[in-house]
């Protein structure tokens, strides 16, 4: 029998809407080995978008399974694993039971739009009766909108997981039941995964990582606590709550499995994870990941810069428990990839997602078209549920050639929104933008971006940016390869093999004539729906 190898890994649990994936890199970020499943996603009523959280756990540990038994195929030993991080989904709410360490209903995902009653309700409540910033003292109306905003970096939507949990509370029986007698424990997927991982209603911890935690609407955005003024308002119990933590600390080690006694050592939310994973950890580096939405995060160092424009206020990551946190702005585009998935599925205009380049291409401009994909209304910097999708410019002339440019075009407008968004809330004009996600396979997609937003894009070739962030993370957490996150330096080596940059060919006069056509369509798409 031939030698195992020595050899030290780190490895990524990537956690993600539709799909998880646990990867194992080297110290150039190579993956080694690696394993990705899709898992079920239920609908069961419009707007409603729900998933079975044992289900989560059960693609988690068939992951982990499947990617560590390539590993040892490829001839290393499993112990060359040396500590793990967790990147997932962000927002899901998942409501579990203390006693049991069983789920009480089905997860709520961040898509879901079920919960627009009880962001109503708080909207009133925030008019009416207002934050009880201090005993007695109650900031109303606009006051009220900017002391949340102060508090939380947030706004009131469906999309942060508070609300979700209030709603769960409101309409499972049992939610209701586990929150009034304390047996209700709450957490995000990062959250829930590392309870099982530890061993579930046995020895889990309960602990949430600080991002996450940051996009719940109860963290206050300065002390990283609990905020006890947005429980009272949204009257959830603090019973109810993980512990918060870094994103780079050994939190625990996993119970079972093949990685049985792995450090657990890093935790972030995808988003903030492709920041890190694209090594934006300084002031002024951004990054957007185009999947089925785009997520654009800019970071802002150590201070926390408060958005007039739409744009939302985050923790980007903090290191270790003692570390300074380091923030980010973040604009979130509700539709990217998914308006491709709409040509091809629901129009039949594409065979393939990747066609839409091709077809982009057999055209030098859209004939006018411009196509608005607000298929569930825009989020940043707009947050204007009622908006409405729209193609216009339409003519006997247009072919589904213009309208896949016009739809890739839409990617780069939407982008250049929250940039610019971000240029007035930080007096920073971005010069560059690191860019990862499935659609930024395209190269003709990529042009478009930078012909239309007029800044050069940057793509590495190893695109698994979500997944590397944790695991910088992790490896951070134990200094594996000497790995050091508040040492951008240490980071030098890793994943930079094959990085392609593209920069704007098309002239300043043409880019502000396609921009004025384009805010000129998002006017007429706003508050179409009452
Ligand atoms: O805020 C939601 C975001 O974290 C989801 O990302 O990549 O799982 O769709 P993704």
């Amino acid at each position: 029998m031939s030698a195992l190898k020595t050899g030290e890994f780190v490895g990524s649990l990537d956690c993600g809407t539709t799909s998880t994936r646990f990867l194992i890199f080297d110290k150039y970020a190579n993956i080694v080995a690696s394993h990705q499943i899709e898992y079920p996603q239920y609908y069961p009523e419009p707007g409603w978008h729900e998933q079975d959280a044992d289900e989560i756990m059960e693609s988690c540990d068939v992951c982990i399974a499947e990617a560590c038994g390539a590993l040892e195929s490829a001839g290393w030993p499993k112990d060359s694993v040396k500590v793990i991080g967790i990147t997932n989904q962000r927002e899901t709410a998942v409501a579990w039971s203390r006693k049991t360490g069983k789920p009480l209903c089905r997860a709520i995902v961040w898509t879901d739009s079920r919960t627009k009653n009880t962001v109503t309700h708080f909207e009133h409540k925030l008019g009416y009766v207002g934050l009880e910033v201090e005993p007695g003292v109650f900031k109303k109306g606009k006051e009220g909108e900017h002391a949340l905003k102060r508090l939380t970096g947030l706004q009131l939507s469906t999309y942060f997981s508070a609300i979700k949990l209030r709603w769960m509370i409101d309409h499972h029986v049992n939610v209701k039941q586990a929150h009034e007698e304390d047996d209700l424990a709450f957490g995000t997927v990062e959250s829930w995964i590392v309870y099982r991982l530890t061993g579930g209603v046995r020895s889990g911890i309960h602990v949430t990582e600080v991002t996450n935690a940051s996009r719940t609407l109860l963290m206050n955005l300065r002390t990283l606590e609990w905020e006890h003024v947005m429980l009272k308002f949204l009257e959830i119990k603090d019973s109810v709550l993980p512990k918060i933590a870094s994103s780079s600390e050994v939190y625990g080690e996993v119970a079972y499995g093949a990685l049985k006694g792995v450090k657990i050592g890093g935790l972030v939310g995808d988003q903030q994870g492709a920041l890190v994973g694209n090594k934006c950890l300084k002031q002024g580096e951004a990054k957007c990941t185009y999947g089925t939405g785009a997520f654009l995060l800019f970071c802002t160092g150590t201070d926390i810069v408060s958005s007039a424009h739409g744009l939302l206020s985050t923790v980007a990551y903090k290191d270790g428990p003692t570390g300074k946190p380091v923030y980010a702005l973040e604009g979130s585009i509700a539709v990217a990839g998914s308006a491709i998935k709409w040509l091809r599925d629901s129009m039949g205009l594409l065979r393939d997602a990747n066609d839409i380049n091709t077809l982009a291409a057999s055209v030098p401009r859209t004939g006018g078209v411009y196509f608005v994909p607000a298929f569930s209304g825009l989020l940043a910097p707009y947050w204007d549920p009622g908006a409405a999708g729209l193609l216009i410019g339409l003519s006997a002339y247009t072919t589904p050639g213009h309208i896949c440019r016009a739809t890739l075009e839409a990617n780069a407008f939407q982008t250049r929104e929250i940039l610019e968004s971000m240029k007035l809330d930080s007096k920073t004009q971005l010069k560059l933008l690191m860019v990862d996600g499935g659609m930024t396979n395209g190269d003709m997609a990529m042009q478009v971006l930078a012909d239309m937003g007029g800044f050069t894009v940057v793509r590495p070739e190893m695109r698994e940016s979500t997944a590397l962030g944790s695991a910088l993370l992790a490896g951070s957490a134990i200094r594996l390869f000497g790995w050091d996150i508040s040492k951008p330096e240490t980071l030098a080596e890793v994943n930079t093999k094959g990085t392609r940059e593209f920069t704007p060919t098309i002239t300043e006069e043409l880019r502000e004539k396609k921009w004025i056509g384009w805010k000129r369509a998002v006017e007429r798409s706003l508050a179409w729906e009452e």
